[in-house]
Formats: C-alpha cells, structure tokens, sequence
C-alpha cells in the first residue's frame, strides 16, 4: 500500500542532499512525494537555523500543520534538520501536533521512528550528536528522480570546527566528520553512470577535509580531488566551502594541475574590518586574505571568486563598514551573498555588547548589495565577445526557446539552437550581451 510523502525543505544544500536521502528511505517503506501537504500521511519539514528568519518560515510553518492534523490524526509530523537539532525536546512541548524531532545525524533512523509514530507508539526526540558517528555509505536512487539535471552535490562532510562566534552550525550539526573517501568515489562513480557530469563536493569547510583521521592514514581534500578527478564520467568538479584561514597552498596547486577542478572558488570574507573579523573568530586578518585572493588569482587569472558578507555585526562602526565597502573595491567579486546579522542561540556573539540598530544594518547592506550589483555587472560586461565552454544544463527558464548552461566560473549563459541538446554536453558559445545576472550567447558551430 503506498503513502504519501511531503517534504519541505529550507537551508542550505546539505538539507537538500539530507531531503533526497529521507525520501529515498522513506520511499523503500511505500512512501512517494506528493507535492500537497494536505494529500499527506506524513510530513517532513527539514528546517535551517543560520538566521532567525530561517528559523522564523519553520515555526510558522508548523505551526500551520496543526489544522492537518486535527482532521487527520494518523498523519505524522517530523521536524529535521537545523531547528529540530538546537530545539530537541522543547519543540514537541512547544507544539503537541508533532510527532518527531529528529537532528541531522540521526535522519538514517527516520524510518522507524515514523513507524512507531504511526502506531502512536511514540513521540520522539532523535538529536544525539555523537564524535565518533560514521556517515553511511548511501548510493542516491537515480531512476524516477525528481531532475534530471547534469549536476549532483555529494557531501563529503558533516560539522564544523570552527565556532565563528555569529553561527549555530556548529552547535547544530556537531563536529566535523569526514565521509570515507571510497564511500564518496562509489557515489561518484553511481553518479557519473547515471549521466552526471559535474560533481559539487559539499562540506561547510572542504578544506579540512579528513583531518579528522589519524595522520600517516588520510585522504586530504587535495588528495580527494585528485580522486575525483580521475573518475571519467565527471567532467566538472567544484566544492564549497572553503573557509579562508584554511585555504592552503597544496588546493591552489590543484587549480593549474587538475582541468576538470573549476575556476571558481567561494571565499566568504564576512566583513573588511580586522577588528570584526577578530570579533567574529574567523582567524585571518583582512591582508591575509587579500593575499590568498592575489595568490589565487596569480594560479588562474580567470578565476571567479565569490563571497559571504555579514553587515552590522555587534560593535560593526561606520568605519568598520567603510572598510567592507572598500574590500569589494579591492576584490571586485563575481557576486556576493550579504547578509545582516541576526542573533543565534547558543552562538557567543548572541551575548555581544552594542548590538547595531535594525534601521542601520538595512541601510548598510542596502549599500552593500547596490555597489556589488554594479560590480557584478561590470564583470560579465567585460566577458562580452570572449568565446566560453559552455555545459548544457537544459532549456532556459526565462526563455523557454533558448538553451541555458553555466561557465567553468558557474556564470550562466543562454544560447539559441535548433538542435536537440542534451543535458551535460559541452558546447562553445561566443558570448554577445550581458543581461542583469547571466549572459547570452552564440553557438560557434
Ligand atoms: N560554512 C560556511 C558558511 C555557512 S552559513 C562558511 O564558513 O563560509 C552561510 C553564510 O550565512 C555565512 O557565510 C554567513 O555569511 C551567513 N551567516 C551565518 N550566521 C549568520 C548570522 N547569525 N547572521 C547573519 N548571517 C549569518
Ligand atoms: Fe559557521 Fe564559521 Fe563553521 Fe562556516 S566556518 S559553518 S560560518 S562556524
Ligand atoms: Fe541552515 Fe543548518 Fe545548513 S543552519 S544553512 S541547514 S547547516
């Protein structure tokens, strides 16, 4: 007998790759995704906690599902995911409708936990964060699946080590946790059988990438590459994220050695100010930084490197900001995630004195996001008559006639053809115009 599934899914692409692998396992106890949750027998949300908006859509979402289940108590109601991990218990008391709270590590158990939800046996908290937990081994289901795209995210790690006194990851998803290397090459490989071509390694910072196991016996994040890489089906590799501090010189090397490594780094930054980094604990100095940029640029003039900002940060003066403002000069970023600060539970800046004011941290990154988008334009402006490799990612969304793609630097580019195309081929296309966030562009035949 088949039941519906709905899941809901916020955050970042660890819960949307944590979606896929509870649905897969759901799906192996009858359960197939229904995209109503009225239709629901059971109902996932899977929630993010970096900013209390985030936290904010899951609550009132919740909140929402009340009414569901009063006309239908046999449906189940489980939280995962980032607010399920820091609210634990509290959240069932909190709202009585809900069956289960279950935290990231703990989703592989979901299934039995929806059967005893199902025969009202329980209502459970699952959100034991252990050192010591190893990610198992997972081959994603690839027939029915939901898209049929070229591109695949393969979480390479869970966790953070590194408590930026702003962020709930690490309270949230415990300790870092490297997946075994031959776990992530199968995935690879499964992918690449299934028409895959380009691979994003995941993890909230890649480049510590089995420090966790003993030295002498590790597979390092340039070593995992390297493995990647020779895999023949995958003919695009990226990661994200890479945390700056930890940015090393073997990684840059990888960029002139490995062709299918793309040219495009994520280097969240956070503020221009040393006096906020140091607040923040991101353990570099804004020259440091800088320096890694030049170094990067200097192994691949191309690059494209893209960034997180954090505006108002407690203590951020106008003269801290400046400082930010001035950064994007000097680093002229492909594009930038900004962001104002929001308080966390448990995160250390939450107790931080001088607090900026709502008002203030809205006009800042109103500034903020204005100057980047002129720079952002600049850039592809500048790309106009370049010829570029281009992977076919399928028909464009904005124009339906049109074929869409991305660059090596993951811009996208739009492009006319007569022809059936499939999806992950590599195609050139001239670039001819620059339109707000992508380019358009000619097939060179
Ligand atoms: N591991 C990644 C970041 C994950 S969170 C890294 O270290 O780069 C994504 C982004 O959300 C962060 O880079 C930061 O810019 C933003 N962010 C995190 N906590 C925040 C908070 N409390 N308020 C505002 N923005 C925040
Ligand atoms: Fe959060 Fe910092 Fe870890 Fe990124 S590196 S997840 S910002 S604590
Ligand atoms: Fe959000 Fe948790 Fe990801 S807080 S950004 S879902 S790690």
């Amino acid at each position: 007998m088949n039941r519906n599934l709905y899941i809901e899914t916020f955050g970042c692409q660890m819960n949307e790759r944590d979606s896929e692998i509870m649905a897969q396992l759901l799906g192996e106890d009858y359960y197939l995704e229904t995209s109503s949750p009225e239709e629901a027998d059971c109902i996932v949300v899977n929630t993010c906690s970096i900013r209390g908006k985030a936290a904010q859509k899951a609550y009132s979402l919740l909140g929402g599902y009340r009414t569901l289940k009063e006309r239908n108590p046999d449906l189940v109601i489980a939280v995962t995911g980032c607010v399920a991990q820091q609210d634990g218990a509290g959240l069932l008391a909190r709202m009585p409708h809900l069956d289960l709270v279950v935290g990231p590590q703990n989703i592989y158990r979901l299934p039995e936990l929806v059967r005893a939800a199902r025969d009202r046996a329980a209502r459970t908290t699952a959100v034991e964060l252990s050192p010591t937990f190893a990610i198992p081994a997972f081959l994603p289901k690839m027939e029915g699946n939901r898209q049929s795209s070229p591109k695949r995210f393969v979480t390479i790690m869970q966790g953070c080590n590194n408590f930026c006194t702003y962020c709930v990851v690490p309270h949230t998803r415990g300790r870092e946790i490297s997946r075994r290397p031959e776990d992530i090459i199968d995935e690879v490989r499964h992918l690449a059988d299934h028409g895959v071509r380009e691979i994003t390694l995941l993890g909230q910072n890649v480049n510590s990438y089995g420090l966790d196991q003993p030295a002498g016996n590790r597979t390092t994040f340039p070593d995992l590459l390297r493995l990647v890489a020779q895999e023949a089906g995958i003919s695009r590799i990226r990661f994200t994220t890479s945390h700056p501090k930890d940015l090393s010189p073997e990684l840059m090397v990888c960029l002139g050695q490995i062709n299918k490594l793309c040219p495009h780094f994520h280097l969240p930054v956070q503020s221009g100010s040393d006096r906020i980094l140091a607040r923040m604990n991101r353990k570099y100095t804004r020259a440091a930084y800088l320096e890694k940029v030049a170094a990067l640029r200097q192994a691949c003039p191309e690059i494209a490197i893209t960034t997180d900002i954090i505006v108002g940060f407690p203590g951020e003066s106008e003269g801290d900001f400046e400082q930010t403002m001035e950064l994007l000069e000097l680093v002229r970023y492909d594009s930038a995630f900004s962001f104002k600060y929001s308080d966390r539970p448990k995160a250390a800046a939450a107790d931080f004195p001088d607090k900026v004011a709502e008002e203030v941290k809205s006009a800042r990154l109103a500034r903020l996001q204005a100057r980047q988008e002129e720079i952002s334009q600049e850039i592809i402006r500048e790309l106009v008559g370049k010829t570029v490799e281009v992977m076919v990612e399928g028909k464009s969304k904005a124009a339906g006639d049109q074929w869409s793609g991305r660059t090596p630097e993951n811009r996208i580019v739009n492009f006319s053809c007569d022809r059936q195309l499939h999806p992950g081929q590599l195609l050139r296309v001239i670039l001819e115009e620059a339109c707000r966030h992508s380019l358009r562009g000619r097939l060179v035949s």
